[in-house]
């Protein structure tokens, strides 16, 4: 009787198992992490087009799509736990997942519906293309220095799929527990959020690079063939005494040479780099008033004529560019607007009352009329503030358009995972600490660059 028992109550199980594995597809919401810029709208705007006529197409359904830029907070959506407490609202009655997705990535809905399936969305459950640190990194804070390998996160841009009991708990989480005052890396942050009870599931066609197989991949993006000619980009180095000899003699053999416009600020006068002294003494912690006076020095040239540039790129004496990487993204945006450009870090979001700001080793780009705004607008609370934190406050304040791109790395490659540094291809990164800049150069950067000069000698013959 027991056994009989227990195989009608296995039949019923399978019965209903067969039943509910055909995915509702109107019950997937799409969430598209979408930037305010014209560019970044534009894109998630395609995006959106794209999701909603692949559904049509294959199911004839309405997908409901979010595009945060549009509906959310822009300030602090792109960090995605200020989100959950609004998607819930909004749709636990009726959806099953909800898909975070970067305005990069590219969606194969179909692919995607096949792959949900597999999982059990009654559960907290979530899903992505999962990666983990191969060493202990300072992006999370050195976290897992024992075992890297153990702790799992996703990869944003290959789309992240969240069931609703998930989403629901996290909410809960977020009312009662003290929250990061710094985002850096969100998908890391938010695997830690999440908590080890549940775990990331890998989704292997939740992918980076596009091949047959992928439900999603991250798609590089580009505006021109011929980059931004050298002579509308002027580079302002930030650098102090005790560094000359090393740190401005690597950039003089690695990127120096692909740029037109650049000056090396310092606290003295080097007739060997040469260098401008700012006349600001160098601090060890944040160099606001350094970085302001250079903003300040840089307008005053373009004003009386001295200068001319259509962007300003700010940078560290230890950043490492692909010039030719840089100057075919920045063919992307329109220099005659207010635009500031770089990596995105954040600053009490989660609390409410902060702001995002673009992390400074990885290099800042100013359109010219932001740097205008900036120099009439913005002040340093004392010398040693941190200058990328009060820029970022500064642009939020003044409502000047703030673009993250992933391409800018504030950290070495060896602290990032090769997937997340896969698409799009890195044009930035910082830090000599433990590592040899020039081999970093050679590795990532020096092809394209050297291509880069060769192709404008040929153009000005
Ligand atoms: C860097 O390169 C410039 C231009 O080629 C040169 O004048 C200068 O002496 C170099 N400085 C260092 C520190 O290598």
């Amino acid at each position: 009787m027991k056994k009989l028992r227990s195989m009608l109550y296995l039949l019923i199980t399978f019965c209903f198992i067969g039943l509910t594995t055909t995915l509702d597809v109107s019950s997937i919401v799409f969430v598209i992490l979408s930037q305010n810029d014209k560019v970044h709208a534009q894109r998630a705007e395609i995006l959106k087009e794209d999701l909603i006529n692949q559904m049509k197409t294959h199911y004839h359904a309405r997908p409901e799509i979010h595009l945060c830029h549009e509906e959310f907070n822009s300030i602090s959506s792109w960090t995605i736990l200020p989100l959950l407490p609004i998607l819930d609202k909004l749709h636990s009655d009726t959806a099953k997942w909800i898909i975070f997705l970067e305005d990069y990535t590219a969606v194969d809905t179909r692919k995607l519906v096949m792959a949900l399936e597999k999982y059990n969305h009654k559960q907290e459950t979530w899903i992505g293309h999962s990666v983990h640190d191969n060493e202990a990194t300072i992006i999370h804070h050195f976290a897992f220095h024992e075992n890297p390998k153990s702790f799992k996160y996703p990869v944003i841009a290959s789309g992240v799929a969240m069931s609703i009991p998930l989403i629901q708990r996290l909410m809960n989480k977020l009312k009662h527990e003290k929250l990061n005052s710094f985002t850096i890396d969100v998908a890391h942050e938010l695997a830690l959020f999440i908590g080890g009870e549940v775990p990331l599931k890998d989704e292997p066609t939740f992918c980076v690079q596009k091949n047959i197989l992928c439900a999603t991949f991250a798609t590089e993006y580009q505006c021109c063939d011929i980059p931004m000619p050298k002579h509308s980009v002027y580079y302002a180095v930030k650098t102090c005494g005790k560094y000359h000899e090393d740190r401005v003699k690597v950039i003089n053999e690695t990127w120096r040479p692909h740029v037109a416009k650049i000056d090396f600020f310092s606290d003295t006068k080097d007739y060997n780099i040469p260098t401008i002294d700012i006349k600001i003494p160098n601090t060890e912690r944040g160099h606001c008033q350094k970085s302001l006076s250079i903003l300040h020095y840089v307008n005053k040239k373009i004003k009386n004529g001295e200068l001319n540039a259509k962007w300003l790129v700010l940078a560290d004496d230890d950043t490492i560019f692909s010039v030719s990487r840089l100057h075919t993204l920045l063919c992307c945006y329109d220099s005659s607007i207010p635009v500031a450009i770089g990596q995105k870090y954040g600053y009490n979001l989660l609390m409410g009352g902060g702001y995002s700001y673009l992390t400074g080793g990885a290099g800042i780009v100013f359109s010219i009329p932001a740097l205008k705004i900036l120099t009439e607008r913005c002040t340093c609370p004392s010398i040693d503030s941190p200058d990328d934190m009060i820029f970022g406050a500064c642009l939020v304040k003044e409502g000047i358009d703030m673009v993250h791109s992933p391409a800018f790395h504030q950290a070495r490659p060896m602290d990032y995972t090769s997937d997340y540094l896969a698409v799009p291809k890195p044009l930035s990164f910082h830090k000599h600490w433990n590592a040899d800049p020039l081999q970093i150069y050679n590795t990532w950067f020096q092809k394209d660059d050297v291509s880069f000069s060769k192709m404008e000698i040929h153009d000005e013959l």
